[in-house]
This record gives C-alpha cells, sequence and structure tokens, in this order.
C-alpha cells in the first residue's frame, strides 16, 4: 500500500488523533495512487474515514465547550461536502473533479493539522481533558 511520507510536523502528541491523521494519509495516498476503476472506492473508504475522524474531533469539542460553530468545525463541514460533490460528480460519469481533489487535499491536510488541529490539541490539554 502506498504511503504518504509521514513527518514529524503532522505529529500533534495526542494518540488518538495521531492515528486518525496517519490513517487519512494512508488512505489519500492510496486513492491517489488509484487508477480510474479504483479511485471511486478508494474515495468513499476515504470519506468513511474522515467522517469519523473529523466526528471525533467534534465530540472532543462539546466535550470542552469549544466554541460551538467554530470556525475549525466548519471547515471540516466543508471538506466532507466537497468530498461527496466529488463523489456524485463521478457517479454522473466524470471522475475528474475527484481526481484532482486527491491533490487539493494533500496540499489542505497538513495545514489544517498544523493550525486547527494543533490549537484544538492545545486546548484540550488546557481543558485536562484525556481523549
Ligand atoms: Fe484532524
Ligand atoms: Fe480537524
Amino acid at each position: 500500500m502506498p504511503t504518504l511520507p509521514w513527518t514529524e510536523e503532522l505529529e500533534i502528541g495526542l494518540p488518538l488523533m495521531d492515528d486518525q491523521h496517519r490513517e487519512f494519509a494512508r488512505l489519500l495516498a492510496a486513492a491517489r495512487h488509484s487508477d480510474d476503476a479504483a479511485l471511486p472506492a478508494a474515495w468513499q473508504a476515504l470519506i468513511d474515514q474522515t467522517e469519523a475522524h473529523f466526528a471525533q474531533e467534534e465530540a472532543w469539542m462539546r466535550a470542552t465547550r469549544f466554541a460551538p460553530g467554530n470556525a475549525h468545525a466548519m471547515q471540516h463541514r466543508m471538506i466532507l461536502r466537497v468530498m461527496h460533490e466529488g463523489a456524485a460528480q463521478a457517479l454522473r460519469g466524470d471522475i475528474t473533479p475527484m481526481r484532482l481533489m486527491t491533490g487539493e487535499l494533500q496540499a489542505w491536510f497538513p495545514q489544517h493539522v498544523q493550525t486547527m488541529d494543533a490549537a484544538l490539541a492545545g486546548h484540550l490539554r488546557r481543558a485536562g481533558f484525556e481523549p
């Protein structure tokens, strides 16, 4: 299975969060290396994992009263909406947007982890929350 280079900058130090991020990177790399026939299934696996990953972070936000309706949760919703749209377009016969999105997600992911997820992890530590 091809993997994305995992770098220390992607480690947040929260094991459950890091596990989700490693799995996201692995599934995204698998999608990027899939041919057109295999891409929709690989994409769906990435969507499923992303829904669980984002839901876990948002449950931690709620558990620690992190500002509801915050920009972090809004960005999660926007990313999932775009991913579902890529799946819908592929179903209609156009796989190009999905293919382009794999590259866009690869650019998006490290900056999300290093800004919003790192800030959430800092908030959880300050709140004394042990996921
Ligand atoms: Fe995350
Ligand atoms: Fe996040």
